[in-house]
């Protein structure tokens, strides 16, 4: 399979909120909306997204969100966020070959650490990461909505 990872383009942001309204069921108003968002992040230097192109078809992407540290500020860090391969698609490498390409990606740009969000219940995001070297640690989240 020939998989190619590149930076999303505006034009295949519909594919990506397709991918995340059938990987995270965030329902279909939702996924609309995101396209909007996402068409603003991409103008932002904060946000990158990675895309898995198989032709023409994007197969799976990765969220990478840029930060600095206020108290340390020669330190860049970086969080990868939303995570997703078509169910079609997966369990056939092109996760890890986004993630690796987006923890080069990273190195690149001089970043000196990164994290990667994911819920206990992700458990094979886990092993991506942990396949590329990331170590568990602790998080606590507060959820202050019902959303
Ligand atoms: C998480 C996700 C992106 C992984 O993508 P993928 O392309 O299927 O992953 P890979 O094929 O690269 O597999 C990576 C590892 O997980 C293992 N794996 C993949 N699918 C598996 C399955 N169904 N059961 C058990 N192990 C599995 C692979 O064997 C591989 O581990 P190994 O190299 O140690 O053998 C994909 O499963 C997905 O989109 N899930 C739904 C959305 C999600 O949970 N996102 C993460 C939270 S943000």
């Amino acid at each position: 399979m020939n998989i190619i990872i590149d930076k999303l383009n505006t034009q295949d942001i519909p594919a990506v909120t397709g991918l995340l309204e059938k990987s995270f069921r965030i329902g279909k108003v939702n996924a609309q909306k995101s396209i909007a968002m996402i068409k603003e992040m991409l103008k932002d230097k904060q946000d990158i997204f990675l895309a898995a192109k198989l032709g023409s078809e994007i197969v799976g992407f990765i969220h990478i969100h840029l930060h600095r540290d206020p108290f340390r500020p020669e330190m860049k860090h970086a969080t990868f966020w939303y995570f997703a391969v078509s169910p079609n698609y997966r369990n056939k490498g092109i996760g890890m070959k986004l993630f690796e390409a987006a923890v080069t990606m990273c190195k690149g740009m001089g970043i000196n650490e990164i994290r990667a969000t994911t819920s206990v219940s992700h458990t094979i995001a886990q092993r991506v990461a942990e396949n590329c070297g990331f170590k568990r640690g602790v998080s606590y989240k507060l959820k202050l909505t019902e959303n």
